[in-house]
């Protein structure tokens, strides 16, 4: 049993818009439809719910009824990404393996969907990311370097991250009676103690964040296409 959690119940604040970035479409069709279409049509996937805010429900089950997406538990999400994984996490039932995925991230492909499904089952949490390609620096609050950690051991964090569906949900038993918050499933998992294997994702898998990530998204569509 492989269950995804896609969240969509941010607001897009740093996208500027007044409506959820996940409704944003491009080439006439929302950025939520390509997102859940990976994963409704992929052969291992076997069930999907999704974290919307209340205010974009209605929004939301006529995108569904629009692209023919039946069967897809929606769930009210939280304050916090954590607060809206852990109201979806409260409504499954024992699973066996759940991959977590951002609304906003719509070029996840179905070749990496497999691959994290195959290494969890291996290796229990998987993450999945790219190598950097900038040098980072650590900097304090006056803008003063302090650090410039090794760039080949740094790696950016995508989604889908996907656990075994016990260790998750004691990840997030011990996050929330703990008070621990984290900006990645990853984390809240890496925090019990339990080695995460990293995956390479895709440097096409972008999240959508800001309004000049719509450009290269159009970019990606049209590529598609062709
Ligand atoms: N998300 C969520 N619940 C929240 C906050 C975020 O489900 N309380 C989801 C977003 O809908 C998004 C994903 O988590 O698909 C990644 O978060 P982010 O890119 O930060 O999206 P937003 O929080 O919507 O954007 P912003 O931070 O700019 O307001
Ligand atoms: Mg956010």
């Amino acid at each position: 049993m492989v269950d995804v959690i896609i969240v969509a119940a941010g607001s897009g604040k740093r996208m500027g818009y007044d409506i959820n970035k996940a409704f944003i479409e491009i080439d006439s069709k929302p950025i939520l439809a390509y997102t859940i279409e990976h994963f409704y049509q992929h052969k291992r996937i076997d069930n999907i719910t999704i974290a919307i805010r209340k205010e974009d429900e209605t929004i939301v089950k006529a995108l569904l009824d629009k692209y023919g997406y039946r069967d897809i538990t929606l769930v009210y999400g939280g304050k916090e990404r954590q607060d809206s994984i852990k109201n979806c996490l409260d409504t499954l039932g024992k699973s066996n393996i759940v991959m977590i995925h951002d609304a906003a991230r719509p070029f996840i492909n179905s070749n990496i969907i497999d691959q994290s499904i195959d290494l969890t089952e291996k290796y229990e949490a998987t993450c999945l990311g790219v190598p950097i390609k900038d040098t980072v620096k650590v900097v304090d609050q006056s803008n003063t370097v302090k650090s410039t950690p090794d760039r080949s051991t740094l790696w950016s964090a995508q989604t889908p991250q996907t656990f075994k569906y016990d260790l998750l949900i004691s990840a997030y038993n011990k996050a929330f009676s703990e008070n621990i918050s984290a900006t990645d499933d990853s984390s809240l998992v890496e925090s019990l103690g339990y080695n995460v294997k990293m995956i390479m994702g895709s440097y096409q898998n972008i999240k959508i964040t800001t309004p000049e990530d719509l450009k290269y998204a159009q970019f990606l569509i049209e590529s598609s296409k062709k």
